[in-house]
């Protein structure tokens, strides 16, 4: 796995993973979930919303099992599907600036709601931020 697929935890983390941060398997759904109702919901994530598919499912699924062993727990989404290589899988979507600022907020907006605490929210957001930005690919 290359440095940008994975938010590796450091030695002064107060918590030792992201992963138990959030609670585990069932915290990390829980926010994966709230992060695509708010994109079904929220009008100022429609452009974000429009790239994905009409049912939302997959994505649910896809990005729970990834966050799981990225965050530092499981590697559901590995053992499935093999390496992430998520700038390539990201190709056939327009990414840009708009784009990326909008998957940000829509995270940035769950891990509020999903009362995540703000260490590790703070983490979450830059790990996500580098994630995000790289996977620019217009
Ligand atoms: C930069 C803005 C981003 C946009 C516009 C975007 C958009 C998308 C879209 C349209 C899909 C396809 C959904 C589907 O097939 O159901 C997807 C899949 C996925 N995204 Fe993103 N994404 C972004 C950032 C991220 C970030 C930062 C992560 C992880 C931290 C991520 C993780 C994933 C994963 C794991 C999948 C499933 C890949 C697969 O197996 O096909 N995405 N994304």
């Amino acid at each position: 796995m290359g440095d940008s697929d994975r938010a590796a935890p450091t030695a002064d983390e107060p918590v030792a993973t992201a992963f138990e941060g959030l609670g585990g398997e069932d915290g990390v759904r829980v926010l994966v979930d709230h992060f695509y109702d708010l994109m079904d919901l929220e009008p100022r994530y429609a452009g974000l919303r429009a790239l994905h598919p009409a049912a939302l499912d997959g994505s649910r699924d896809k990005l729970h099992w990834f966050l799981c062993g990225w965050l530092g727990g499981p590697d559901h989404y590995v053992d499935r599907f093999g390496h992430p290589m998520l700038r390539a899988r990201h190709l056939p979507y327009a990414i840009g600036v708009a784009e990326r600022d909008q998957w940000l907020a829509c995270m940035g907006q769950a891990l509020r709601e999903c009362q995540v605490d703000d260490g590790v929210a703070q983490r979450l957001i830059k790990a996500f931020f580098g994630t995000a930005d790289w996977m620019r690919n217009k």
